[in-house]
């Protein structure tokens, strides 16, 4: 598969990256540290992945960026086959509630960077008649909650769009995946406090990677966090009112 990723330098999407690359695929790295870029890409090519890894800058802030580093990777790939983006930002509720920069950041890298950017690879790959599009959202999209409500609130409109590309798109060949990520064990998580069934960011690659094989339009990774968000999706208003979680 030739697959262009975004935010493979850490994290989940570094995992997802290493699983691709062990299995032989066609891998181009977009991110906005070239340094780190080039470190990852030599680090895929010595795990496995075919041919050279190139990477090119993109910035979910700087929206510029896209156009130019989607089509570097659609000629140094020779096409594309999947486009997957995991690259995003996370903040406390309260830190965000005190810093409105830092918030509007946020908001804009999650959801307006993000979305802009699917809809510049959507229509690359639905030129090419078709193709996987994905990205990570959160179960904190699942139901506005006290500890997210503002990270929660950009990854909802994440998971709504990646429905409404699906209904819109499928028939002409997008297969889009939208992966749910509950607590796992990343960077970005650091200094928080792991709650039970907290993922490795390996495990969550093993879904992502079968996701993307399979087309499945959601994933929840660890899987467990479908049945805890379906128990929560079905508290009343007043009992979320009450509770912290
Ligand atoms: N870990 C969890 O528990 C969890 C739970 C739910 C959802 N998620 C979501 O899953 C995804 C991956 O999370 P993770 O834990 O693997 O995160 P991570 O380890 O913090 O990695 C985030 C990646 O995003 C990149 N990035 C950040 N801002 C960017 C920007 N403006 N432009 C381009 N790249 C940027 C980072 O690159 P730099 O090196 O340039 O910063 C890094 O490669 C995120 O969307 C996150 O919101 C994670």
């Amino acid at each position: 598969m030739k697959v262009a990723l975004l935010g493979a330098t850490r994290g989940m999407g570094r995992a997802v990256a290493r699983a691709l690359a062990a299995r032989g695929d066609r891998l181009f790295l977009l991110g906005r540290d070239e340094r780190e870029l080039g470190r990852s890409a030599s680090d895929l090519e010595i795990r496995g992945a075919a041919d050279r890894v190139g990477f090119a800058h993109a910035d979910l802030l700087d929206s510029s960026t896209f156009a130019p580093a989607l089509e570097q990777a659609e000629k140094e790939l020779d096409g594309l086959d999947a486009v997957v983006v995991t690259a995003g930002l996370f903040a406390e509720q309260e830190a965000l509630e005190n810093d409105p920069e830092r918030c509007e950041r946020l908001l804009q890298a999650n959801f307006t960077g993000t979305v802009c950017f699917c809809e510049a690879a959507r229509k690359r790959l639905l030129a090419r008649g078709g193709g996987t599009l994905c990205a990570f959202s959160s179960v904190a999209g699942d139901r506005g909650r006290k500890p997210v409500v503002l990270y929660g609130a950009a990854k909802a409109g994440l998971s709504h769009y990646f429905e409404g590309i699906d209904h819109r798109f499928h028939a002409q060949g997008l297969r889009a995946v939208l992966v749910k990520p509950g607590f796992v064990k990343t960077g970005m998580t650091a200094g928080l406090e792991p709650p039970p069934f907290a993922g490795e960011p390996e495990a969550a690659a093993e879904i992502v990677v079968r996701a993307l094989d399979r087309g499945t339009p959601v994933v929840y990774a660890p899987g467990i966090w479908r049945f805890i968000l379906l128990a929560i999706r079905m508290l009343p208003r007043a009992v979320m009112r009450r509770i912290g979680f």
